[in-house]
Formats: C-alpha cells, structure tokens, sequence
C-alpha cells in the first residue's frame, strides 16, 4: 500500500508474499533477496501484554518506491505500552503489529527508490507521512505502532520516504532510541523551543523524552533543572548535565523550589499531564513556554485560564516531529557525537520482559529490544 492511501485513511500494510501483491512486487521488484524468509512479528491479536505474541509473516518483498528493512533494534515509548493494553486507542483494529521505533539495514528496493539502497543503514520516521514542515491532521493517520502497523518485526516493508539514514558513530541500538522520543524532545526543545545558550529549561522524570531534552538543551549550552521520583538517579541525572535535581516525592511542591533556584525557567518540558501540568506553568516566567507532550499522571485537569493569560504562557501541543527535524537532529548529535542513554537491552523473545521492566518505571534512559 502506498504512503498516499494511508494519508488517505486506508489500513496499510506492507506488500507480502502471496496472491496479487506477490505478483506485483514480482514485477517491480529490482533486487531480488537470496534467500526465502519467513519472518517473524510480533502481533497483538487483543488486547493485553499476556496476549503479545510472535508469529511468523508471509515474505516480503517492496512495491514501487519501497523499501525492504531487516531489523535489528527497537526501543520502547510509554505509548507502545498504552496501545498494547489498549488504553491508546481501545477502538484500535486488531491485530496488528505494534512499535513505532526501529533500526536496522536496508535488504533490497522497489521500483523508483533513490533514497536508500541495499546495505544501507536506517531507521523509521514516527509518522511516515510527515517529512517537513508544519503539522496537519493528516500526518496522524500514519504514525507507526498506532495508526498504521508498527516495525516489531524481523523485516518489514516501509515507504522509503519514511526512511532516514543513520551516521556511523551510532549502533543500531542506539539509534533505535531515537524515532519517538528523541525527535519529540528536538521538536519541543529546539524547533519550536527555539531554545538559545543560557537558557534555563525544566525536565521531569528520568524517561526517555526528559533525558533526550536534557541532552539537547546541554548541547545548545542550557541551564537544566530535573525532577525525579528516585534519589537513586539523582547523581546520574547530574552526571548528565543537570544543575539542580528535585526529588518530586520528598518535595511535591516542587515547582516553588523551582521558582526559588531560578525566579521561573524559561521553558517546561512538560510530560507529566494532569498532575504535573498546573505546577509546571507555576515554575515558568512570564512569557514562557511550556510543551504539552505527555500524561504520564493522567489526561484531565482543571487550569485556571488566568494564569495562561496574565503570565504571557505559551502552552504548545508537541506531537513527535518530522524527517525534517530528525536529520536535523541526527546532524546536530553527530556532531557532538551524542550517544543515547540506554537502561537495558533485551532480547526479540524478550519484548514481555521489556515491557515489564518498562511498567515498573526503574528504568533510567530508553529501553531496547535487539537481535544479532
Ligand atoms: N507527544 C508526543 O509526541 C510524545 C512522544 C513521546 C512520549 N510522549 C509521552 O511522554 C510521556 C513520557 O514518555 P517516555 O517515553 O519518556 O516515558 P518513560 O521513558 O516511560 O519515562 C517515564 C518516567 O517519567 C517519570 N515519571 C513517572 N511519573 C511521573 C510523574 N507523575 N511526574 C513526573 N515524572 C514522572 C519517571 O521517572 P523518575 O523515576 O525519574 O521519576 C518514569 O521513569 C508519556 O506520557 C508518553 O506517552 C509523548
């Protein structure tokens, strides 16, 4: 299926193996594989990380403008969770193959593909339809692991325009880290942060969203302050470059110590959601920003309009990014050869594991499946 049908709302699907797709890609195909697969994928047929289960896939070969990926890493979000229990979207079809972050190398191409070719390594962008410029509504209906089907899965067949090549200095681990929560931190940070040197930028918890803005805001020569739930990652928050660390457990008014270290920070990486958000437009100075991406404590509260108003906020909605910003971004690490903070690396008949390692929110940095 093409990337246009599923801008147009249709159910897409990699071309597989058999009947008139078979047939096609027959036809197209340019670089024929040297050997039969039988690949293995992870599918939710219901809901419930008890009903993940691996199964194996017709072969695949891409259409026109395709390309073939055999992967090798994934990373987990806190959305890849929420779509497993289906608390994501409970009217999700099933079943379907979850995951929006993978790695690995390019196998073969369709017809018409210049981007990438075989050997190449790469990785998937969150929304396949969203490559540059401003965000329209339509670029939803192609986020991977959500909307349309995810990449858990020994090969898969994506667009090659949803493709963007890795640098050298990155393994495929690391760069797995990166689709979801590294541009959604770029996004907020940099392309509508706008952030500059001197700076002072607030992130809570120690996820893989909040560590990749510390990260960034470190580079472009920012002022950090954290929070976290464990004095345990304290010092490791501060090893990566955070100036003052709140524990948000021992001080729930954490935002007034926030206003007394900084006077108001000048923007709030905001992924806590209703329990988080008030206090977070308390700890930023008139004229701030605070970037609404996550509900980790929950979807609904009440905010008093004053406050948005009198202190001059803005309160932006930050929904990952596009290709754009994550070359942009993958130049802008490559540079400062800016690795990823990995928690732990499991292996592809492990992903229950992760996912429970995952909910018991010990991890420090971004969770990674992989395979040889
Ligand atoms: N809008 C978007 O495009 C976008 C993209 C990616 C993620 N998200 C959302 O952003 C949120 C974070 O995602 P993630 O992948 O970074 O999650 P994650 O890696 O699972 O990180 C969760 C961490 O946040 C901290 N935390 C948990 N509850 C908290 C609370 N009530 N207040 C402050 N910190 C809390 C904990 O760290 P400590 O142990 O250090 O406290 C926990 O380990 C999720 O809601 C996710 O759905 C949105």
């Amino acid at each position: 299926m093409t990337l246009q049908a599923a801008l147009a709302g249709d159910r897409p699907g990699p071309s597989c193996g058999s009947g008139l797709g078979q047939e096609l890609a027959r036809l197209t195909y340019r670089h024929q594989l040297p050997y039969a697969v039988h690949v293995r994928a992870y599918s939710i047929p219901q809901f419930g990380i008890d009903a993940l289960s691996l199964i194996e896939k017709p072969d695949l070969q891409p259409g026109p403008g395709q390309a073939l990926v055999a992967m090798k890493a994934w990373s987990l979000n806190y959305r890849d969770m929420l779509v497993i229990q289906g608390k994501y979207n409970p009217k999700m079809k099933l079943p379907m193959t979850p995951f929006s972050d993978g790695t690995g190398e390019v196998v073969a191409v369709g017809e018409g593909v210049t981007r990438v070719k075989p050997g190449d390594r790469v990785a998937g962008i969150f929304m396949q339809g969203w490559l540059a410029g401003d965000y329209r509504d339509e670029y939803g209906k192609t986020a991977m692991g959500g909307a349309i089907e995810g990449v858990l899965a020994e090969q898969v067949v994506l667009d090659a325009q949803g493709l963007v090549k890795l640098p050298g200095y990155l393994s495929f681990e690391e760069a797995a880290t990166l689709p979801c929560a590294a541009v959604t931190a770029w996004d907020s940070v940099v392309t509508q942060g706008q952030i500059k040197a001197g700076d002072t930028i607030l992130v809570l918890g120690s996820g893989g969203v909040s560590i990749f803005a510390l990260q960034f805001a470190r580079l472009h020569g920012a002022r950090v302050i954290a929070t976290t739930g464990s004095d345990a990652k304290i010092e490791r928050l501060k090893a990566l470059g955070a100036d003052h660390v709140i524990n948000y457990n021992s001080t729930p008014d954490w935002h007034k110590e926030v206003l007394k270290l900084t006077g108001g920070v000048d923007h709030v990486v905001e992924v806590g959601g209703a329990g988080t958000l008030v206090k977070s437009m308390m700890a930023t100075r008139g004229g701030g920003r605070v970037s609404v991406i996550g509900n980790l404590s929950g979807l609904s509260t009440e905010v008093n309009v004053g406050m948005i108003l009198h202190k001059f906020l803005t309160v932006k909605g930050i929904f990952v990014g596009s290709r754009e910003m994550f070359e942009s971004m993958l130049r802008g690490m490559e540079l400062a050869h800016l690795k990823p903070v990995i928690d732990r690396v499991f292996g592809f008949e492990e992903v229950r594991q992760a996912l429970d390692h995952m909910e018991k929110a010990a991890h420090f940095g971004k969770i990674v499946v992989a395979r040889p």
